[in-house]
C-alpha cells in the first residue's frame, strides 16, 4: 500500500495533504516486516510501498501505529457530551486526536463513533470504534452485554431497595420491568449495579424509581473489559488484541 493512502486511510487528511505531508519530510516509518530497521526512517516518497500490518508511523514527530480498524477506549471525564454536537458541554470527541475524528469510512460519518453514551455528568468507561459490526455487536440490546456502574446514593441504601432492583422496576416509557443483572452494595452510599440493557438514563430511572436518588455514577466495566487504573479521566488508549477478544467473546 502507497505511504500516502496509509496515512489517507488513518484520518491524516486528504490525499493530497497526505502526500504534502511525506513530500515536506513529515513523515517516519518503522516497518515490522524489515527485520533490519530498528528505527524510524524519514521517508519523503508519498509513493513508497509499505507494508501496513504492523507498521509504526512517525507524523509530526507523533508516534501513530497503523490500525486497519479502531478500537479504543476513553476514560470520559464529567462535563463532556457523548454527541458530535454537544449542547452545553464540550464533545467528548474533541478529547481524541484529529485523525481519529477524520478516519474515513464507508458510511457517511466520518471517524470513530462512541459505542452507547453516558450523560454527561457519568463518568468511565466508554468504547469507541469505526468499525460499524463491532459496534453493533457491542450495542445491540440482543447481546445483553452486562456493564457495571458504581453508584452513589443521595439516601442511604435500604435492602428492599436492592431487592427492588433485582426483582425489576418499571420505568414510565416501557410496561415491562428492568432489572439489574447484580447488585452489591459496598457501604451505605454506595452499590455497584450491573445491567444488561442500555436504557436512557437508566441508573438514574431505576434508582429513582425505588425512591432513591443517584449523586454519582461511573462505569468501570463492559463486559469482561475493566477500566484501567492508570488511564485517567479524559485520557484514551487503543485497545489489545487481548481486550477487543474478551469484549468480543462477553
Ligand atoms: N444510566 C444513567 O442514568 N446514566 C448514564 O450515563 C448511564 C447509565
Amino acid at each position: 500500500m502507497q505511504l500516502q493512502d496509509i496515512l489517507y486511510s488513518q484520518g491524516f487528511g486528504t490525499r493530497r495533504v497526505c502526500a504534502g505531508l511525506v513530500q515536506q519530510g513529515w513523515v517516519a516509518v518503522l516497518e515490522a516486516s524489515s527485520p533490519a530497521a530498528t528505527s524510524y526512517q524519514l521517508c519523503t516518497d508519498a509513493t513508497a510501498e509499505l507494508e501496513p500490518e504492523g507498521l509504526r508511523l512517525q507524523v509530526q514527530g507523533v508516534d501513530w501505529p497503523y490500525h486497519a480498524k479502531a478500537y479504543l477506549m476513553l476514560h470520559k471525564p464529567a462535563g463532556t457530551e457523548c454527541s458530535q454536537k454537544p449542547s452545553a458541554y464540550p464533545s467528548i470527541y474533541t478529547l481524541l486526536p484529529a485523525p481519529l475524528r477524520q478516519r474515513p469510512s464507508k458510511s457517511a460519518v466520518l471517524g470513530v463513533q462512541a459505542i452507547g453514551r453516558l450523560d454527561q455528568d457519568t463518568t468511565g468507561l466508554l468504547l469507541l470504534s469505526d468499525d460499524g459490526q463491532f459496534i453493533h455487536r457491542m450495542s445491540s440490546p440482543k447481546k445483553h452485554v452486562p456493564k457495571v456502574y458504581q453508584v452513589t446514593t443521595k439516601h442511604p441504601v435500604d435492602p428492599r431497595q436492592i431487592a427492588q432492583l433485582l426483582e425489576g422496576v418499571v420505568l414510565d416509557d416501557d410496561p415491562r420491568p428492568v432489572r439489574a443483572a447484580a447488585c452489591e452494595q459496598s457501604d451505605s452510599h454506595r452499590l455497584a449495579l450491573t445491567l444488561t440493557e442500555g436504557k436512557y438514563h437508566q441508573v438514574k430511572r431505576m434508582l429513582a424509581a425505588v425512591g432513591n436518588r443517584v449523586e454519582g455514577l461511573h462505569r468501570s466495566r463492559i463486559g469482561a473489559l475493566e477500566l484501567p487504573a492508570h488511564l485517567l479521566p479524559g485520557q484514551w488508549q487503543w485497545l489489545t488484541a487481548a481486550e477487543l477478544d474478551l469484549l468480543v467473546s462477553s
